[in-house]
């Protein structure tokens, strides 16, 4: 068992870790710890870090391949390994409600996995809050593996062989036009519609806003199915929001969680957060 120190949270998953610091060079020791609390709690939480991006980029690269952010990627075909939550700007302003970006970021509001929509998904998400605001700005997070779970055999043997079309300009050009280089660098993708965890066997689905529609079957068909698997995911009794104080770096697994922001007062607030990703092993159609 782990030596950290892992207290769950009382939500069915996710936990909390104290007294590691993920600033340090850690152990190997340290690091399968925490890739094995991923494999059981899905999302992880420690307080009080005191992050850089130095750090931050440091620590996602004892996790895995660092993805480059998609829309820098997409625009600019620039790598850089950082997107930034909220409404701060990169000179310290803060952008109101009206700004693009603030508006952009609306779209994050729907429930989804990060990266979804790419060949090769997201592992995980690593976030740093270093401003939150006082009131609202929470992040929500749903379990699909415990969703899984809770489904009736007959509908578990039926999506079990499904494959599913993530598509991010399907679900982001509901919000804000989304950039036409952009667009072009994201074209739909197929992926297994049922996951499997590779260390502990267990399965999750996997759906979100940018899942479009299910392969061979109607667009009718596809959103009833798609519809009723986020539905049941995110019944709110299932769900929890995590509260963000300033200081968390928080972990979540995209293989088998969605998440979505809960909303704040952008024209009150500044809101700052740091975000890498870890890219997944590989395409999810070759997963065992
Ligand atoms: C994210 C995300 C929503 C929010 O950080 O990937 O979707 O605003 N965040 O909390
Ligand atoms: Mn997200």
């Amino acid at each position: 068992m782990s030596h950290l120190d892992v207290e769950p949270l009382n939500a069915g998953f996710g936990a909390l870790i104290k007294g590691l610091d993920l600033t340090t060079e850690l152990s190997d020791e340290d690091v399968e710890a925490i890739r094995e609390a991923i494999d059981t709690y899905s999302l992880l939480c420690f307080p009080e870090q005191p992050m850089t991006d130095e750090a931050h980029l440091a620590f996602t690269r004892r996790l895995g391949e660092p993805e480059a952010e998609h829309v820098t990627l997409g625009k600019t075909g620039k790598v850089v390994w950082f997107g930034t939550v909220g409404n701060v700007a990169d000179d310290g302003s803060r952008q109101d409600s009206a700004h693009v970006r603030t508006r952009y970021q609306r779209g994050n509001e729907m429930w989804h996995s990060d990266s979804s929509f790419r060949r090769l998904p997201s592992f995980v998400s690593i976030t740093h809050a270093y401003e939150v605001p006082g009131e609202g700005g929470g992040t929500c997070f749903a379990s699909m593996r415990n969703a899984y779970a809770g489904l009736p055999a007959d509908v578990q043997a039926t999506i079990d062989p499904l494959h599913v079309i993530h598509d991010y300009v399907f679900s982001r050009s509901q919000v804000a036009p989304v950039d036409p280089a952009h667009a072009a660098s994201l074209p739909p993708i197929e992926h297994r519609l049922v996951r499997k965890n590779p260390r502990n066997g267990l399965k999750s689905y996997y759906v979100g806003s940018h899942a479009r529609s299910i392969v061979g079957w109607s667009g009718i068909e596809s959103r009833r199915l798609l519809d009723d698997l986020l539905r049941r995911a995110t019944a709110p009794e299932d769900t929890y929001t995590h509260r963000w104080r300033a200081g968390d770096t928080v972990i979540w697994d995209n293989r088998c969680l969605l998440h979505r922001g809960a909303g704040y007062d952008a024209d009150r607030w500044r809101r700052r957060m740091r975000q890498t990703r870890v890219a997944g092993a590989g395409p999810t159609l070759e997963e065992p």
